[in-house]
């Protein structure tokens, strides 16, 4: 009796603490599992939210300037302890659209991921401060590479460019929900990153800018010699603005000059006519 009772216990008790290892392990798992994956997406897809601090941090107080435009200035910066190189744009002129818009439409530009496209890394919006934070393209710009570049680039690079912006803007249009229209495509626009790979930069800004385009009518925001000849004519635009910028860009890649050159005879200062 005392031997039946006391080996019932030891394998009821036995029996017990299997159950409970098994258990404990199993949940471990799970959790390794999911913190790999949260890490995974936030990493890949959803750009993330610094303070300005931060970025005042990262760009060691905004002292290295890599350019700017009528709209945005852009800072060298370095993040994750030196080792990842950024591009921070802080937007001058925003319109006042409130916070809740511009994190929306951070997120929608954050989620556009395609190798032709510069990605968005970040944001930050702090009282009046709007900042992009970017991969940062080391090469430059197109326009560098076609125009100042001491060295044409060879007919096989040029084809490769042209094909990367054609794919970046096919993206923009066609796998885009809602599609995008960049309103300003241009060699200044499209960078090179380390390995010569062009990438459209500054989508999704056209709408940050001009909160109008939903609307049928969005004023002119291109740059002259690259703007759509429907959108002077004050009617509805639409992607296929893009098409016609896109155009112009080709013919510069081909001819490897500017569209309007002031400094040639007159008959041949405007590429296209
Ligand atoms: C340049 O961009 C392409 C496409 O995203 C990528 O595959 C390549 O690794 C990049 N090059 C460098 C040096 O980061
Ligand atoms: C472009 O990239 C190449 C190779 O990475 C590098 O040697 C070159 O200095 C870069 N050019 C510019 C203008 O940064
Ligand atoms: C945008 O559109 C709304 C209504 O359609 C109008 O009231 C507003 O003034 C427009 N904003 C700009 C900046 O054009």
């Amino acid at each position: 009796m005392m031997v039946t009772v006391i080996v019932a216990t030891c394998l009821t008790f036995g029996f017990a603490l299997a159950i409970f290892l098994i258990y404990r392990h199993q949940i471990q798992h799970y959790r390794k599992m999911s913190e790999d994956r949260n890490l995974g997406l936030s990493e890949e897809i959803v750009p993330q939210l610094y303070s300005y601090n931060d970025l005042q941090k990262a760009t060691r107080s905004f002292s290295e300037e890599l350019g700017g435009g009528a709209f945005a200035r852009v800072y060298k910066g370095a993040i994750c302890s030196g080792t990842r190189i950024i591009a921070v744009k802080r937007l001058e002129k925003v319109m006042d659209e409130g916070e809740r818009e511009f994190r929306r439409m951070m997120r929608a530009t954050g989620r556009t991921h395609q190798r032709n496209l510069v990605r968005l890394i970040g944001f930050c919006d702090e009282g009046s401060s709007r900042l992009l934070i970017y991969e940062y393209m080391s090469n430059g710009s197109l326009a560098d590479l076609l125009f100042k570049a001491e060295r044409q680039p060879c007919w096989n690079e040029r084809l490769r460019i042209a094909l990367d912006v054609a794919r970046g803007i096919c993206y923009l249009q066609e796998d885009c929900e809602p599609h995008i229209i960049h309103c300003d495509i241009k060699p200044g626009n499209i960078l090179m990153n380390d390995s010569w790979t062009a990438k459209i930069s500054d989508f999704g800004l056209a709408k940050l800018l001009m909160p109008n385009q939903t609307g049928t009518f969005i004023g002119i925001r291109g740059t002259g010699g690259y703007v759509a000849p429907e959108w002077l004519k004050n009617t509805p635009i639409s992607v296929k603005v893009d098409v016609f910028s896109y155009g112009m860009v080709l013919l510069e890649i081909i001819c490897c000059r500017r569209n309007i050159k002031l400094e040639v005879p007159s008959d041949q200062m405007i590429l296209y006519e």
